[in-house]
């Protein structure tokens, strides 16, 4: 399938499998990406880590070969198929983290950027190359990368296809941060642990102010922060997290 969906205690980890091709990314492995993000939104999974199999690549990308000697109603479907698996990762109620420990180029960073985080290893490269093939991104990459890095560093490497490397990447915001080189999976797990104590509600209540106010005006994103901190407030969790704090104890929150 070249693409495995597996769970680890309170993760849920998505392995791209097909490391001979550098995980390049075939519609049948997007589609299976998409069901198995489904499941992960219907399991009990606190956290998605996606890796990618191997030691080169995170992901180079849609499968070129692939892409070729398709008709414009094939390439349109395709595109719309990438951006609909990828934009499920990113509206998932949970978060989740791309682990780059190799090359991520094309739609493998335009998965990555699906993620909530993104974290890498020196040994990352990343790019949005498409330009070197006569295409532009596809599966997103234009209109997430600008909201990660601005505008200018986002059309510098749309409009260059250059590679940037993981210490350029942390510095203009694309990855959270450089981790030192090991099991991607054992990388994630330990970033996302950092995520998964606190109750669900707070946590979703948090991603999505910060998430639905990016897309707005800091008026009109205020107003959606009084709303959603209104409602923190309303949550067992919140009286739970306050009464805990004044008592000298651990918070026992319970998702509610
Ligand atoms: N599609 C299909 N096959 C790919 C691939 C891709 N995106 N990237 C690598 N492979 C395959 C190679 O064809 C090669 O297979 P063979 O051994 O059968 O020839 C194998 O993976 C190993 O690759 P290389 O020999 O090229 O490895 P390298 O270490 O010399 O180079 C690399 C690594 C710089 C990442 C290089 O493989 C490369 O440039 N890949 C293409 C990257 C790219 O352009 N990605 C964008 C794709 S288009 C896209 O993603 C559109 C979109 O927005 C959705």
């Amino acid at each position: 399938m070249a693409m495995k969906l597996s769970y680890d205690g309170v993760f849920a980890i998505i392995t791209l499998d097909r490391p001979d091709a550098l995980n390049a990314l075939r519609f049948q492995m997007l589609e299976a990406l998409s069901d198995a993000v489904d499941e992960v939104a219907a399991s009990d999974a606190r956290a998605l880590i996606v890796v990618g199999a191997g030691d080169k690549a995170f992901c180079a990308g849609a499968d070129i070969k692939e892409l070729m000697n398709r008709s414009l109603m094939e390439q349109r479907r395709g595109a719309q198929l990438g951006q609909c698996a990828f934009g499920k990762i990113s509206k998932l109620p949970i978060p989740s983290v791309a682990v780059i420990h190799g090359y991520a180029f094309g739609g493998g960073l335009e998965l990555a950027m699906g993620c909530t985080f993104r974290i890498a290893t020196e040994r990352a490269r990343m790019g949005l190359p498409e330009i070197k093939l006569g295409l532009i991104p596809g599966y997103g990459g234009t209109q997430r990368l600008p909201r990660l890095i601005g505008e200018a560093r986002a059309l510098e490497m749309v409009m260059s296809g250059r590679t940037v490397d993981a210490k350029e990447a942390e510095r203009w915001g694309l990855v959270n941060r450089i981790v030192e080189d090991g099991d991607p999976l054992t990388l994630g797990k330990q970033f996302m642990s950092e995520f998964i104590g606190y109750g669900l509600c707070a946590s979703q209540f948090a991603r999505e102010a910060v998430e639905r106010g990016m897309e707005t005006t800091v008026e009109a994103g205020l107003a959606i922060e009084a709303d959603l901190s209104t409602l923190a407030y309303q949550t067992q969790d919140a009286v739970e997290g306050m009464t805990a704090f004044v008592e000298k104890r651990k918070p026992e929150f319970k998702d509610a």
